[in-house]
């Protein structure tokens, strides 16, 4: 069964559109320790989750909990400073609602980031990962968040998933990394449950399935988004390696410190492919 109706999205984003001249056609979802790209935004509206109707709190450290519209270098975009994560006891359906509401404000592209352990041994802690594919292992077990009835106006009952990752996108944030000398990876994100972290067999399980980073989050929001035909970017920041046997251990502090080497890493990145995102595929502001 899918607990939130069609009438809650709509609920939420016609508060948003009542509250907000942006007009977003680009949304970013910002991961633990990147909350600082949105104080790049100029003309900003911002609001707390808690106060957008049907929006669950954040209980998350690290992540801030608000949704702020504004513009990055000339292109309207829409901020969300945390997400929602299944290991808070959320729904899948209530982890992928702001999605859907982006969709109903008519954003087109979403450019999903995040915090994620290697485990490609050539990745090191503050590189960057622009997700080439997914594996779901929460969707694949059952909790997909397209499970249950299908909501025909979003898209279809059964969506292809061979391109979750836009080509295009990638390919111009590739461009765009090496140009800033950004040191830049691509791979496959393996998207976990939590909240715990990996035992050091299941980091050799994930390894062997043909992983390179894994995190808690971004799988089930890219589901949601190509269901409905948004364009999906997925960035990861490596925060630590995965912890295998040879490994220390890993805590939440070690990510959210990571973050400080990876935010402007990824400041600097979105700041320089959003407006080429915006320009290639006729998205400024007008
Ligand atoms: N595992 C899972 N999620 C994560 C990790 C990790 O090592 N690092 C940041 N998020």
């Amino acid at each position: 069964m899918n607990p939130v109706s069609n009438q809650a999205y709509l609920e939420a984003a016609r508060f948003i559109s009542s509250r907000s001249k942006v007009s977003p056609k680009i949304a970013l979802v910002l991961g633990s320790g990147l909350n600082p790209l949105a104080d790049r935004l100029e003309r900003v509206d911002s609001f707390q989750f808690t106060d957008i109707p049907h929006f669950p709190p954040t209980t998350v450290e690290g992540h801030v909990g608000r949704m702020v519209l504004g513009e990055l270098e000339g292109v309207p975009v829409l901020v969300m400073q945390g997400r929602y994560h299944y290991y808070e006891g959320y729904s899948m359906q209530q982890v992928t609602f702001p999605v859907r509401v982006m969709k109903l404000l008519g954003v087109e592209v979403l450019v999903l980031t995040n915090a994620a352990g290697a485990l490609n041994p050539d990745f090191r802690p503050g590189d960057l990962m622009l997700i080439s594919d997914h594996i779901n292992i929460p969707g694949m077990a059952g909790h997909n968040p397209l499970r249950g009835p299908n909501d025909e106006s979003f898209g279809p009952r059964f969506p292809d998933m061979s391109h979750a990752y836009d080509p295009e996108l990638r390919k111009l944030a590739l461009e765009e990394a090496e140009r800033q000398g950004l040191p830049v990876h691509q791979g496959v994100y393996v998207s976990v449950a939590g909240p715990s972290f990996e035992t050091p067999a299941e980091v050799r399980f994930l390894r062997i399935i043909g992983g390179d980073a894994v995190g808690m989050s971004t799988a089930p929001e890219t589901i949601v988004a190509v269901h409905s035909g948004m364009k999906v970017l997925g960035i990861s920041g490596i925060s630590n390696a995965a912890p295998d046997s040879s490994a220390k251990e890993t805590t939440h502090e070690e990510v959210l410190e990571a973050g400080k080497v990876i935010a402007p890493r990824m400041l600097s990145l979105l700041g320089g492919a959003l407006p080429k995102i915006a320009r290639i595929l006729g998205l400024e502001a007008g």
